[in-house]
């Protein structure tokens, strides 16, 4: 059975809170206001908020789970995992629930029907064309402790292991969760350093994703890596890089899981991350 949790919101830390504020605002069609030390760069569907902090840092990743049944049935299933002290959050609900991955990552799950959102402003619109849709739905993070890690999002906080891509000698490199029915939630690289890796931003289809990356040209944001399409998710995709350095990604035509879906197993190779062609390799 998919579960029925979506990402909402990627809080993120920055030397330069206000250049990566506006850098997100511009280049993916956001309003953006500081409120007591904190960026919001909001639309419909997608928010990032940023503090001043270390590059490549997550102050917290917030997912909403739908369905009040779901929500109790994961209150249950994470009744003894310490919980994270969220007190320096004011902008999260009473009801929010944050855990700590072995890497130190806030995650933060808060009933879909307490999430407020943080701006009442209108949609900010590009100058020159509307821009498509696009809502916030994956994140990934590389980690020196691959293992640990899939193991606590996979059984400690209940997500469902879509993917796995593997060396030659067997050893785990890369792994792909979900907590609904789009194929990722969650990538995890293994990595000589753990940090924030990037966020994904789904667009309806190929041509929206095509204006999208119009949008970028006009605004001189270099393509980094794309269009390609990824192995794991089969999603087409384009990323560019915030001013610190964080890949940031337009994606669609993710493929939805069944229920039942058995885990998909991939070869540590270029081709895996980006069938089309070159890939950004984390190991
Ligand atoms: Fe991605």
């Amino acid at each position: 059975m998919n579960l029925h949790r979506h990402l909402k919101r990627l809080h993120l830390q920055s030397p330069q809170a206000s250049a990566l504020a506006h850098f997100y605002a511009q280049a993916f069609g956001m309003t953006c206001h500081e409120d007591r030390g904190v960026w919001f760069c909001t639309n419909e569907g997608r928010e990032v908020l940023i503090s001043e902090g270390q590059t490549g840092k997550l102050h917290y990743a917030l997912f909403a789970i739908q369905d009040s049944g779901e929500w109790a049935a994961f209150t249950q299933q994470t009744q003894d995992l310490p919980e994270a002290n969220l007190q320096a959050y004011p902008e999260l609900p009473e009801t929010a629930l944050g855990f700590i991955d072995p890497d130190q990552n806030c995650m933060v799950f808060v009933p879909a029907t307490d999430l407020v959102p943080t701006s009442s402003e209108p949609p900010v619109q590009s100058k020159s064309a509307p821009l498509p849709a696009a809502e916030s739905q994956h994140f990934a993070l590389r980690t020196q402790q691959l293992e640990n890690m899939k193991r606590f999002y996979t059984e400690a906080l209940g997500f469902t292991l879509s993917d796995v891509v593997k060396d030659d000698e067997g050893q785990l490199k890369a792994c792909f969760v979900r907590g609904n029915e789009m194929h990722h939630t969650l990538a995890l690289f293994g990595a000589p350093v753990s940090c924030f890796d990037h966020q994904s931003f789904e667009t309806p289809s190929w041509l929206e994703l095509k204006d999208w990356a119009d949008h970028m040209g006009q605004l001189r944001v270099e393509i980094v890596w794309g269009v390609g399409r990824h192995g794991p998710g089969n999603d087409v995709f384009f990323m560019v890089r915030d001013p610190d350095g964080n890949l940031a990604e337009i994606s669609s035509e993710i493929e939805i899981c069944s229920d039942s879906r058995p885990v998909g197993q991939w070869r540590h190779e270029e081709r895996t991350l980006n069938l089309w062609g070159k890939a950004i390799m984390r190991s």
